[in-house]
């Protein structure tokens, strides 16, 4: 995910292309550039790093342009650094292009590009999207563009600029979001509204396939087809702060529902066409390595910590490899029993938290072989692991993580099966069925939350209430116990999470009328024994709401009020059932009046001890 502007008009170019990056940091931020048209033809700077950066760079340095784009990255592609910021630039130094998305076939398109002499200096897939539109022009920015786009592969919000054609931005996108802004004298372009507001507030809103001819007092639009087409005017009436969570009221409620985009991402390239084989090149492990696994232990903390238990469940019931999962502040302390035979995952969506990096360090101390699941390239943890794979949930702001949580159990489930795969733990059928199931969990995903309604009912049902239990058994329980974190973290009640058969050896002496409890009972396998959970505590006179997978409608005879969850394989139903805990936490956080992004005492990145 990154963030793109573009503008042309009759004002300096440089300070708006900047000042409207600005409002798309939340999109990324690891390094910034612009490129600009003058009189002396095409200046670009870039720079690794927050804004600030580039800021710096550009001090001092004369780009009277009228006309220019912008972008600020998170890397897929290329780790942060200078040369691999946008804008990149074509072999004759005249084209200039910043692009947000991936491009699939880059590295079938860079090869074929380097045998006619074309010399790329970056490891992103974007640079090779000047090179191709240098092939392809002969004359018009616009067919060439076109023409780039036909060999293109993956998503993409692409802007372009040429030294041959100054005046105009030529910009196209595909699954990637991008808007024109409609000004007097001057046009814009932009990933999002935000950077637009400080200069108009009319838009045009495109479809895929639309090509963008943007010049200062005109803007011409051609659909995929290539015909010319009128757009309607899109007032915004958001402010601007409204606008930069794309009119969610938090970020939070923003990033909950980025889930099945982020879970599609995470997916994408990863399950082989035929959908019968998990693809990880990025665990560089033999087969004959990956059978001397004795053993895995799993260490994170928080919600990465939870994202762990599921692995527990999953990689041990496909994998039979014993996993034991290690809270990083625990393990690292703990005089650990790891070896060469035994496998450490470490997950973290900042990868720079103090004591997961320090349990990092630790395991490869012991001779141990470290994955690290992260979703921020070239992080810490991601730089000092021997494998990453990374998560593509894009940049999270609210402290309270939601995407992350589930790309990492996205991330977990592909390499449970790849190890499962590679050891031959389970039957092809098997693999094919459960990939077949994980290909259609992010329109799952969509679906709960398309039906969050009686959700936002319940929680202002039980916004009062001070204590509230979560309980289930097996992977329930795992998300139990992250559903209970979630409320706890940004509403500030007491929440805990219990095995749902554990409750009778203490905590039951705690269920009281009227309290509410939470009963995951998604797992078919252990439905039964949830229903005789929920009867115990129905038998106090707790309110009970259940979340069971549709069809399960006996849990209406015992529960309060029941959530379904749409049917899935039972092993992912992880990723869904946690959706509607992270939405009841969430609308409980506002019926409270709570601070949801920045709850009291914590923060995003926890990197001291
Ligand atoms: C809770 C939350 C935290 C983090 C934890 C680890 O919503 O976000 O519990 O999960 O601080 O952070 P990372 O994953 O960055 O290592």
């Amino acid at each position: 995910m990154c963030g793109v502007v573009g503008y042309v008009g009759s004002k300096p170019a440089t300070p708006i292309i900047v000042d409207g990056l600005k409002k798309l940091e939340y999109r990324g931020y690891d390094s910034s550039g612009v490129a600009v048209l003058d009189r002396d033809g095409l200046k670009v700077e870039k720079k690794r790093g927050r804004l600030a950066e580039l800021e710096k760079a550009l001090t001092g340095r004369e780009l009277d342009a009228t006309i220019g784009i912008g972008h600020t990255r998170w890397a897929t592609h290329g780790r942060p650094s200078d040369v691999n910021a946008h804008p990149h630039t074509s072999n004759d130094g005249k084209i200039a292009v910043v692009h947000n998305g991936i491009i699939e076939n880059y590295l079938q398109l860079r090869e074929w590009l380097s045998s006619m002499g074309h010399i790329f200096k970056s490891e992103t897939d974007t640079e090779v999207i000047p090179h191709l539109v240098e092939h392809f022009y002969k004359g018009d920015l616009i067919e060439a563009v076109q023409k780039t786009v036909s060999h293109l592969e993956g998503s993409y919000a692409i802007m372009t600029i040429s030294v041959d054609q100054p005046g105009r931005i030529v910009a196209v996108r595909q699954d990637m979001p991008m808007v024109v802004g409609l000004g007097q004298g001057e046009n814009l372009l932009a990933s999002d509204i935000p950077a637009l507001l400080k200069h108009t507030r009319q838009c045009y809103l495109l479809n895929d396939g639309d090509v963008v001819e943007l010049k200062a007092d005109e803007v011409i639009i051609r659909d995929v087809t290539g015909k010319v087409v009128q757009k309607e005017i899109f007032e915004v009436t958001w402010d601007a702060e409204e606008a930069e969570k794309g009119g969610y009221d938090h970020f939070m409620l923003k990033e909950i529902h980025e889930q099945p985009r982020a879970i599609r991402d995470t997916l994408k390239g990863r399950i082989s066409h035929a959908g019968d084989k998990v693809i990880l090149d990025e665990i560089k492990m033999t087969t004959k390595e990956i059978q001397n696994i004795k053993r895995i232990v799993i260490t994170a903390c928080g919600t990465a910590y939870h994202a762990g238990l599921v692995g527990k469940y999953i990689i041990e019931q496909l994998v039979r490899i014993p996993v034991e999962v290690d809270i990083a502040s625990e393990f690292r302390y703990r005089d650990p029993l790891i070896d060469e035979e035994t496998l450490v995952v470490v997950v973290s969506q900042s990868g720079e938290t103090a004591d997961t990096l320090a349990a990092l360090r630790e395991a490869r101390r012991r001779g141990a072989r470290v994955v690290a699941i992260t979703n921020v390239i070239a992080s810490s943890v991601a730089r000092e692991a021997d494998d990453i794979i990374y998560t593509w949930a894009g940049p999270e702001i609210s402290v309270a993580s939601t995407k992350a949580y589930t790309t990492q159990l996205v991330a977990i489930y592909l390499l449970a099966l790849y190890l499962a795969q590679e050891r031959n733990t389970l039957a092809a059928g098997n693999i094919k069925e459960i990939l077949n199931e994980l290909k259609a969990i992010y329109s799952k995903a969509q679906e709960v939350l398309d039906g969050e309604q009686p959700i936002k009912d319940f929680a202002e049902k039980y916004c009062k209430h001070e204590d509230a239990f979560f309980i289930g058994r097996g992977l329930d329980y795992a998300v139990a116990l992250e559903g209970s974190l979630k409320l706890k973290e940004i509403s500030y009640i007491h929440a805990e999470a219990y095995a749902a058969g554990e409750l009778k050896h203490g905590t039951l002496a705690l269920i009281v009328e009227n309290i509410p409890v939470i009963a995951l009972a998604t797992q078919q396998s252990l439905f039964e024994k949830m229903v005789s959970n929920i009867k115990e505590v129905k038998a106090r006179d707790a309110s009970v709401i259940a979340l069971a997978m549709e069809g399960h409608t006996e849990v209406e005879k015992v529960a309060d009020q029941v959530i379904y969850i749409p049917k899935t394989h039972q092993v992912l139903a992880p990723i869904i059932t946690v959706i509607p805990l992270q939405l009841l936490a969430y609308y409980i956080s506002v019926y409270r009046g709570c601070d949801v992004d920045k709850p009291r005492n914590l923060a995003k990145s926890v990197t001291v001890e």
